[in-house]
């Protein structure tokens, strides 16, 4: 009998995250029975299908339609389903990546049935629990039997808290993918030069003051600014009687995964408040503002490629004139992270079934 791996996923970054490992888990279909289970977080074509379509993963066997809600409601439903799923399937161990509320009700459902946690991205950590990101990963370590850390600062992260079984600094999967991917996208999809923006966070989007200060500082940028805009940006916006394209700002449909990748590294600058972006800005080499007051991809700031910025357009431009493109920073690892993942995951549900 083979070890069963349940992996959810539900938003977006995870489904970048899902594809670096299912490209390492190809040739091992041999030592795992693989369940994708996507909550349904996430539900846009271009917000999901997209993601699926042009990374090759394949259809997952779940998909739990559980769309948007406020936080408690959507990971309480999250946990009833899930729970439904992996009493059916009884896996070995179940997979989670990131810090998104499907992550969080993944961890949950999985330690009430004493099913181990495997967590991907653990040990990071902001140090601001204001944002549901943060506790959803200290609450998903807190349950979480082994910990795929990107970096040895997640590590110690980790052992701060009073872990100490079951760590392993593997590198960052979305590195894999940068890796795989940076060739493709050798083209530029938008006329140089131009910046690229991003916003979604909820601190950001959901102050219709705070929301407003951003788009007028990136308006006013002296190039033009391509904004792929998230529907809870545009959501917020419309709310508010906000535009979304004046001045430099042109607001566009949210890209693909190749087309972001593209348009990431023909970038003079990014500026965003996305943790994922900021790390490809990095392992791309190009400059990144970031719209928050602290970040926990604390590499990409000691490189020097990337700043903390109020969202006002004199700070961003000081902060771009500080930084220069430069070559890609090795800090999160060597392409690997996936691979190393699946050889842990291997050995410890072999471990288990033998036990
Ligand atoms: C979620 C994650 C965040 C991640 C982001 C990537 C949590 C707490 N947050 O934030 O960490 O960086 O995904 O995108 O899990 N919406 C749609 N269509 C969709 C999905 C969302 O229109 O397919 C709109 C809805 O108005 C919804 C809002 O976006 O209410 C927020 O969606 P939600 O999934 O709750 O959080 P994100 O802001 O996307």
């Amino acid at each position: 009998m083979k070890s069963k791996v349940l992996a959810v996923i539900g938003a977006r970054p995870q489904f970048v995250k899902a594809a670096a490992i299912q490209a390492a888990l190809g040739e091992r279909r041999r030592s795992f029975d693989w369940v994708w289970v996507h909550t349904g977080q996430h539900y846009d074509r271009l917000l999901s299908d997209v993601f699926f379509e042009e990374l090759k993963l394949p259809r997952p066997k779940y998909n739990l339609k559980v769309g948007s809600m406020p936080h408690g409601r959507q990971t309480a439903l999250m946990i009833e389903r899930l729970e439904r799923v992996f009493e059916k399937e009884k896996p070995s161990a179940v997979l989670v990546f990131g810090d998104t509320n499907s992550t969080l009700a993944a961890a949950l459902a999985a330690a009430k049935l004493r099913v181990p946690v495997a967590h991907v991205e653990a040990g990071v950590r902001s140090f601001n629990r204001s944002m549901p990101e943060e506790v959803n990963r200290v609450v998903t370590d807190a349950v979480s039997s082994l910990f795929f850390c990107p970096t040895a600062e997640a590590v110690r992260n980790l052992r701060r808290e009073g872990v100490t079984k079951g760590l392993h600094v593997t590198g960052d999967v979305m590195a894999d993918l940068v890796r795989t991917h940076r060739g493709a996208a050798a083209k530029a999809p938008f006329a140089k030069p131009y910046y690229l923006a991003t916003v979604h966070r909820d601190f950001n989007t959901d102050d219709p003051r705070r929301l407003s200060q951003i788009l007028e500082a990136l308006a006013k940028l002296e190039k033009p600014v391509v904004f792929p805009v998230h529907p809870r940006t545009r959501a917020a916006a419309a709310r508010s009687g906000l535009r979304l394209s004046f001045g430099a700002l042109r607001a566009v449909e949210p890209l693909s995964y190749l087309k972001m990748l593209a348009a990431e590294r023909h970038a003079k600058g990014i500026i965003t408040d996305s943790g994922g972006i900021q790390k490809e800005a990095f392992l791309l080499g190009v400059p990144c503002v970031t719209l928050r007051e602290e970040t926990e991809w604390t590499e990409t700031l000691r490189a020097g490629a990337n700043r903390l910025c109020p969202p006002d357009a004199r700070a961003i431009r000081a902060a771009f004139s500080k930084m220069k493109r430069r070559s890609a920073g090795a800090a999160y690892g060597s392409g690997s992270a996936s691979k190393k993942i699946l050889d842990v995951l291997e050995r410890f549900t072999e471990a288990r079934r033998v036990a």
